[in-house]
């Protein structure tokens, strides 16, 4: 697995936060804790709404669809790497769930408004570089890259 490595060359700053499957009450808490933290440093806000749409879309895929995972933000001086990595239960076709209004969502999750199948198509858009690999039982890995 793993298309992508990590490269700690040039970062400034890291975060780290870990998302629980299920945890509907707290959806949306780490991608707005990111967003706070990068309002702080002063970064553009045109790249700041585009990390906001990529961390919170990435974070709400990990309550809704994974079993839990992890939300990884690299702060380096000419860009933003996000990396949103879980343990399962993956993705059985990646084509198919990049494509716009594709959803699996329950309808707990719907009920909820999520499962617009925007999510992924949203996360590439916003972002300069967008890797996504998955294996079913293995996991999802996703890396972002946002350029200043
Ligand atoms: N981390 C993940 N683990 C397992 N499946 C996922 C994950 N992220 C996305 N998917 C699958 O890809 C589909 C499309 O995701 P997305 O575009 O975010 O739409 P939505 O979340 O609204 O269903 C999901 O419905 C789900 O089947
Ligand atoms: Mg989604």
């Amino acid at each position: 697995m793993k298309k992508y490595s990590r490269s700690d060359e040039n970062v400034a700053m890291k975060l780290h936060y870990d998302v629980l499957r299920d945890d509907f009450s707290r959806a949306g808490e780490a991608s707005s804790k990111i967003k706070n933290m990068l309002r702080q440093l002063a970064i553009d806000a045109n790249i700041l709404r585009r990390i906001a749409i990529a961390t919170y879309e990435a974070e709400i895929n990990l309550v809704i669809h994974s079993y839990g995972g992890s939300i990884d933000v690299y702060i380096k001086s000419d860009c933003i790497e996000i990396y949103v990595e879980d343990s399962g239960p993956g993705i059985e076709n990646v084509e198919l769930a990049m494509t716009k209004g594709f959803s699996t969502a329950t309808n707990i999750a719907r009920e909820m408004g999520f499962g617009a199948g925007m999510g992924l198509p949203n996360m590439e858009k916003v972002s300069d570089e967008f890797i996504i690999e998955s294996e079913r039982d293995k996991g999802t890995n996703i890396k972002m890259v946002v350029n200043y």
